[in-house]
């Protein structure tokens, strides 16, 4: 089926939809009795992302479950470390574990075959694209090397990401060296899952928020602007989403500055402002997560908000950050109903 029959990749080329498609940023989790129950079958965490059956199941659990318009492809975006053999290890109840890097590991690092290496992952990209239904929208994603970064450099996730913050002001020339790598592997990896039937790609930058103006252009904008160009060098037609969580009013140039097709909103950014980003092109968001667990009156009044405000332009409804594992599954189907109740007529 051809791409303008799907919804999300409409809103990408700048239409409007009405309703606006949605999917939900961490879809596929632990808030599934499905997924917990899937993920009890694989040996850890990064063994279910490196298992086509199993990642191919569990991509499409929320889907069968609620008929989101997108399925986003069921990985981490940690694979690209562990592709850089930093010996990443998801511990049970702990999050994500590297080997911290330092200046000189860093100028022994080498560009990875992710193509190799990721193999696994590009063979669920595949199969999903053949087990979805022809209107779903397919997305690829990965990290954005600042986010990235801050996981190899601490080694693990910290609260406002320190330890990377100061490596990069104390070893600027290794941090760029970091960055650019992680950004050429991320852009081989991104142009792989194109290949192999993604729609299109998110590119997650969580920790964005962390930095002030300056390295805000150095570190989340460059790089993520190196890996578009990259991508569209190769595939001219990709679309692409970028999310930067927390960037508040750098958001302003961030969609000039990387090339984004479409800008992810956390739920922190006013709706005001979302609507004059959305004067540019498409927006995606912006609900909080925490609604997903309140349910009832809180969620209505905050879908019907985000509806009134972003719903007569090119919007891709979606939460502004991860589902939780706490949520309720019915708040889910409660949501869904509401976004695809929405009319548009006028404001
Ligand atoms: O959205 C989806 O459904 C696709 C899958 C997906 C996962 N992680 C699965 C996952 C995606 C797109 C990600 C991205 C990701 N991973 C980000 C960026 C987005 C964000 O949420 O900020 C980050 C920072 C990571 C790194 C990561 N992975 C952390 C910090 C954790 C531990 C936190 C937690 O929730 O436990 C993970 C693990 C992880 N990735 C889980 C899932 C479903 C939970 C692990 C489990 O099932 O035990």
């Amino acid at each position: 089926m051809a791409n303008e029959t799907r919804k999300v990749m409409a809103v990408l080329e700048g239409k409007t939809v009405t309703p606006p498609p949605i999917w939900l940023m961490r879809q596929a989790g632990r808030y599934l009795p499905e997924y917990r129950a899937t993920r009890a079958r694989a040996n850890g965490f990064l063994d279910l992302c490196y298992r086509p059956d199993l990642a191919v199941e569990v991509t499409l659990q929320p889907i069968r479950r609620y008929g989101f318009d997108a399925a986003i492809l069921f990985s981490d975006i940690l694979v690209i470390p562990d592709a850089l053999h930093r010996n990443v290890r998801f511990v049970e109840g702990e999050g994500p574990q590297l080997d911290p890097i330092d200046a000189d590991g860093i100028a022994k690092l080498t560009m990875p075959d992710v193509r190799k290496s990721l193999s696994p992952v590009l063979e669920t990209v595949r199969r999903l694209r053949n087990e979805l239904p022809a209107e779903t929208t397919l997305l690829g994603f990965c990290g954005a090397p600042w986010t990235i970064a801050t996981y190899m450099i601490a080694g693990h996730g910290t609260p406002d990401q320190a330890p990377a913050r100061l490596f990069a002001y104390q070893n600027r020339k290794a941090f760029q060296h970091l960055l650019a790598l992680i950004a050429e592997a991320s852009a081989e990896y991104l142009i792989a899952q194109i290949d192999e039937g993604a729609d299109a790609i998110q590119i997650f930058d969580s920790w964005a928020g962390v930095l002030p103006d300056e390295e805000f252009r150095a570190y989340a904008i460059a790089p993520v602007k190196r890996i578009i160009d990259l991508v569209r060098a190769a595939r001219p037609s990709a679309k692409v989403i970028a999310f930067a969580k927390g960037a508040g009013y750098n958001l302003k140039h961030y969609r000039a500055g990387t090339g984004a097709d479409c800008i992810g909103l956390d739920w922190t950014v006013p709706l005001d402002f979302a609507a004059e980003l959305q004067k540019d092109g498409a927006v995606q968001g912006n609900l909080d997560p925490l609604l997903m667990v309140a349910g009832g009156e809180a969620l209505d009044g905050a879908v019907s908000r985000i509806l009134d405000r972003l719903g007569h332009g090119p919007l891709i409804f979606n939460l502004g950050h991860g589902i939780t594992p706490q949520a309720d599954p019915e708040n889910v189907t409660r949501l869904v109903e509401k976004v695809r109740a929405f009319k548009g007529g006028v404001r």
